[in-house]
C-alpha cells in the first residue's frame, strides 16, 4: 500500500453515526439524540455573552469552581472529580488507560455504542452481555468475567432501552466483580430518573477503590454543543485519566456555562416535570397506534414498528426525515425494528405522533 494505513482494527471499523443532519428547507425536529427539550438554561446562555474577552486563554486544567459548585450540589467530594471534552472523551480515556491489547471489556447488549467503539480503539476486545427483555442483565455480565477482563460499562439508565439497574441490582453487579476490575457507572440520564430505587453510583465510587461514575452536562443541562462531561473516581482512577486525556478538554465556555446551569433550579425542575408528561404521554399515543414502546425512565423512548404493521422502523424514520423530524434508527445496536426518539416541546411530540399516525396510514383526530 502505497498510502498511510490505520492499525487494522481502526481501518474495520465504523465511525460513529449520528443522525443530525440538517439539510432540509423546512422547519427540522430533532429527536436524535437525546438533547434538551427546551435549549439550555438561559442563565447558561447569558454568561456566554462575555466569555469572547478570555477565549485567548487556555481553561483551567481542573475547573476548581465547577467541581466545587458540583460539589455542593450532589453532595460530592471535588476533589474526585475529573472533567473532559464530553463523557465520552472519559470513556474513551478509561479504556486507553486501563485496557490494553487483548485485555476484555463487558458491556451490555444494547450498552450505549460508544463503549464497544472505545474498547477496539484502545486495542481491547469488546464482550457483550446479553439483556433480558431489553434491561441489562447483572448475572450475564457477572458470567462473562475472565482473567483478562479489565473494565465493565454499565449505562445506567441505559441509552438506548431507557431502562435501568436498581440500587440493589447494581450492588450486586459490583459485588460480584472482583476488585481489580474497573465497574464504570455511566449515569448520563440520572438527573431525569424520578425513581426510589435508583442510585447514581456515586455511594459505591465513596465506599470502594474500584468504581467510576460518569456524568454529563449534554442531556438535562441541555448543553451538548459546548462538550462537557465529568466522572466522580478513587485518585487511583483519576489520576490515570489525567494522564490520558487532552488537558484542556474542559474548555472555557462549557464551564462557565455549566455554573450557571446547575444554579438553575427553576430549568432544572421544568426540564424534569416536561418529560415526566411529554414521555408517557407519547407512548400512550404510540401505543394507541399499535406501536411498542420499551419502558423508560429518561428523556427518550424506544419504539418498536412490528411486522404486523407492515411497516418498518427503517420506511418510518425516512417517512419522519423526509418531513424534518430526525430519529434515530437502532440497526447500529442490531435492533432494527426499533427507532428511538427523544422527548421534545409539547408541539414537537403531538407533531410527530400525528406524523407516525399518518405514516401508519391513520388519521388521527384529535
Ligand atoms: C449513556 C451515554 N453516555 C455518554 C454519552 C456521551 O455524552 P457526552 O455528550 O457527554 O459525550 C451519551 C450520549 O448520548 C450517552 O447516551
Amino acid at each position: 500500500m502505497n498510502y498511510p494505513t490505520p492499525r487494522s482494527t481502526i481501518a474495520e471499523m465504523v465511525r460513529y453515526q449520528p443522525n443530525l443532519s440538517v439539510n432540509k428547507s423546512q422547519r427540522v425536529i430533532r429527536l436524535s439524540a437525546n438533547e434538551g427539550a427546551f435549549g439550555p438554561s438561559p442563565k447558561a446562555k447569558a454568561v456566554l455573552t462575555n466569555i469572547g474577552e478570555n477565549m485567548h486563554w487556555y481553561p483551567e486544567e481542573e475547573p476548581l469552581a465547577l467541581a466545587e459548585a458540583l460539589g455542593k450540589k450532589y453532595n460530592l467530594d471535588p476533589s474526585k472529580m475529573v472533567f473532559g471534552c464530553g463523557s465520552d472523551e472519559l470513556i474513551m480515556s478509561i479504556c486507553q488507560a486501563f485496557i490494553g491489547p487483548d485485555d476484555e471489556a463487558i458491556h451490555s447488549e444494547y450498552g450505549f455504542v460508544m463503549y464497544p467503539m472505545s474498547i477496539k480503539v484502545a486495542g481491547g476486545r469488546p464482550i457483550s452481555a446479553p439483556d433480558v427483555n431489553y434491561k441489562v442483565d447483572v448475572d450475564a455480565i457477572l458470567e462473562r468475567i475472565t482473567d483478562r477482563t479489565r473494565v465493565v460499562f454499565l449505562a445506567n439508565p441505559n441509552n438506548p432501552t431507557g431502562s435501568y439497574l436498581s440500587r440493589t441490582e447494581v450492588n450486586k453487579l459490583h459485588r460480584g466483580l472482583p476488585n481489580n476490575i474497573l465497574l464504570v457507572i455511566d449515569s448520563a440520564y440520572a438527573e431525569f430518573v424520578v425513581r426510589n430505587d435508583y442510585s447514581d453510583g456515586s455511594e459505591l465510587v465513596d465506599n470502594f477503590d474500584n468504581v467510576i461514575m460518569l456524568r454529563t452536562f449534554s442531556k438535562l443541562y441541555a448543553m451538548a454543543g459546548l462538550r462537557l462531561g465529568w466522572g466522580y473516581g478513587p485518585a487511583h482512577v483519576t489520576d490515570a485519566l489525567h494522564v490520558v486525556k487532552q488537558p484542556f478538554g474542559a474548555n472555557r465556555a462549557a464551564v462557565e456555562a455549566a455554573i450557571a446551569a446547575i444554579d438553575d433550579q427553576e430549568f432544572i425542575d421544568k426540564s424534569v416535570e416536561h418529560n415526566l408528561i411529554w414521555q408517557p404521554w407519547t407512548a400512550a399515543e404510540f401505543e394507541k397506534l399499535g406501536l411498542k414502546c420499551l419502558p423508560s425512565v429518561t428523556n427518550f423512548l424506544m419504539v418498536k414498528f412490528p411486522q404486523e404493521l407492515g411497516s418498518s422502523a427503517e420506511d418510518a424514520s425516512k417517512y419522519l426525515s423526509d418531513r424534518g423530524i430526525l430519529t434515530r434508527g437502532m440497526s447500529g445496536y442490531g435492533a432494527p425494528e426499533y427507532l428511538r426518539l427523544s422527548i421534545g416541546t409539547e408541539e414537537e411530540m403531538r407533531t410527530v405522533v400525528n406524523t407516525v399516525a399518518e405514516f401508519l396510514g391513520r388519521v388521527r383526530t384529535d
